[in-house]
């Protein structure tokens, strides 16, 4: 019944996620059996199989230490200079939480207004307003808001407070110090520069608690957060790699649209012979061949995809890509033999797709939207009609690549820019922290059905064509999304 993948896949179709639906096996094992833990690279495991993008609108500091706490691991982006994104790094490695806190600072001589809070709740005081310097106490908003004389000098009102922890305190620690003191909060100051990095309340530990089950965190020996990187194909790049390293960065992703390039090869040359201990994902492919000169380039994990992203427009301007379903089954396929592993890059709108992917070969999933409009995503939230939105951009996009990330989609300083990616926006998500383990539940139930109780086994009974699938058609898959309702308001059952 049904087709194995081999024979699906060689009829000349480009299949994406949705075209193709596995047909269900035999279940002998509980969902929560299921072991999702991975590798990013040759040499790196991971706990559940999820990438953040280095994308501008999706990956940075906070999303990086959110992966990694969560099991999987972000990728910083590039589209910055070589010393921001060695900050952005830095900051990464010295966090022990995951944690986003929103919170503004002021001198002793400042007066505050309630827009001074921002989206956070509390104002931290300083010597000299920044956050480098000594902090003298902190403001409340829940107080401030019923303060009698909210003209006065914010010394004149605020909070005293005097000690802090350091921002390599992990979570337990910091709940420790709180109850300890008795007190309601507490910054978090990294050692190396004296910087407060966060401020914890009560309140965000309890929030933590509260989140759903998650895989064990991506840790290096030392105990900092696993944080890979992206980086270019020029000479300029080489200086990038070498901050990088000098910050401790795990893994580097060589980011390019089309990585089957004797920039790329070149690249991956020097990295293995100037770092050997560093573990180089190479990218993106979507053919055998592509994959099998990168493969013998050197190479310790795989990037797969082209034009399936969200945002790009490769697909529609270059007419060069690939469905993405084929490109993970085919690349995954050349790539197994050389034991490097596959991550999926671009399309993951649900956790289906997600199973999909692992399923077809792919080790990882890299996601860009799916994250993006979360609280770890950087950037701030608009309210447009009421709803809150995050800025979402195609890499490739006119406004992303006047920023500089021109080279992923360039293979020479050419002049004219011509757009591969756009520019919209996401409903917020909340925190990654909250709904990553949720479609981590549903990929697991997705492995029950069909009876793979782990990556391994799910890729051994595709190979040994135990598992089925289909090409659906768009009945079929109209009929496998919602459908036949219509929108009503609640209030009128
Ligand atoms: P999703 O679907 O997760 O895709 O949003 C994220 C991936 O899309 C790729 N990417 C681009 N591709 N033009 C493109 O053709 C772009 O401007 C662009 N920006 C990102 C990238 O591989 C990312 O991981």
């Amino acid at each position: 019944d049904g087709f194995p993948a081999v024979k699906l896949f060689n009829q000349g179709y480009s299949y994406t996620y949705d075209d193709v639906i596995f047909l269900p096996h035999y279940i002998d094992f509980a969902t929560d059996s299921v072991q999702l833990n991975t590798k990013l690279t040759k040499n790196i495991s991971l706990s559940i199989p999820c990438v953040s993008s280095p994308m501008d609108t999706v990956t940075e500091s906070y999303m990086a230490v959110a992966m990694a706490y969560l099991g999987g691991i972000g990728i910083l982006h590039s589209n910055n200079t070589p010393s921001e994104q060695f900050a952005l790094l830095e900051s990464a490695k010295s966090r022990r939480i995951p944690f986003v806190s929103d919170f503004e600072v002021k001198s002793p001589a400042d007066v505050i207004e309630l827009s001074d809070f921002g989206y956070g709740t509390v104002i931290l005081v300083t010597d000299t307003g920044s956050r480098k310097s000594r902090v003298l106490g902190y403001v409340l908003k829940s107080v401030w808001v019923n303060l009698k004389n909210k003209d006065g000098r914010v010394c004149d009102y605020m909070s005293k407070l005097d000690y802090s922890v350091p921002s390599s305190y992990h979570l337990d620690q910091i709940a420790g110090f709180l109850g300890d003191k008795g007190v309601k909060l507490v910054p978090t100051v990294r050692e190396s520069d004296g910087e407060v990095v966060d401020v914890m309340t009560l309140e965000d530990i309890e929030k933590f608690q509260e989140y759903p089950k998650r895989g064990l965190p991506s840790l290096t020996p030392n105990g900092d957060f696993l944080v890979g990187a992206a980086i270019g194909t020029r000479d300029s790049d080489k200086q990038r790699l070498e901050y990088l390293v000098k910050g401790g960065v795990d893994a580097v992703v060589l980011d390019s649209s089309q990585g089957n390039s004797i920039y790329q090869l070149d690249m991956i040359k020097y990295i293995k012979k100037t770092y050997p201990g560093l573990d180089v994902i190479g990218g993106n492919v979507v053919t055998a061949y592509q994959a099998q000169n990168l493969i013998q380039a050197g190479v310790d994990g795989l990037r797969v995809g082209m034009g399936s992203g969200s945002i790009c427009t490769t697909q529609e301007v270059c007419a060069v890509g690939r469905g993405q379903a084929t490109a993970v089954y085919k690349v995954s396929s050349i790539a197994s033999k050389s034991g490097v592993p596959v991550i999926a890059d671009g399309g993951i709108s649900n956790s289906g797709h997600i199973v999909k992917a692992l399923v077809l070969g792919a080790s990882t999933v890299m996601m860009g939207s799916y994250l993006a409009g979360s609280t770890e995503a950087p950037g701030a939230y608009v309210v447009q009609d009421g709803r809150r939105l995050k800025k979402y951009r195609g890499m490739g996009s006119l406004e992303a690549m006047t920023k500089g990330s021109d080279q992923r989609y360039l293979g020479d300083k050419s002049k004219l820019k011509i757009a591969q990616g756009v520019v919209g926006a996401v409903a917020d998500k909340g925190s990654i922290l909250k709904f990553v383990p949720y479609a981590m539940h549903a990929v697991k139930q997705g492995f029950q059905d069909l009876g793979a109780s782990s990556l391994q086994s799910a890729h051994e009974l595709l190979r040994s064509e135990v598992l089925r699938l289909e090409a659906r058609t768009g009945a079929a898959q109209a009929e496998g999304g919602v459908h036949g309702l219509v929108s009503y308001e609640k209030k009128a059952f």
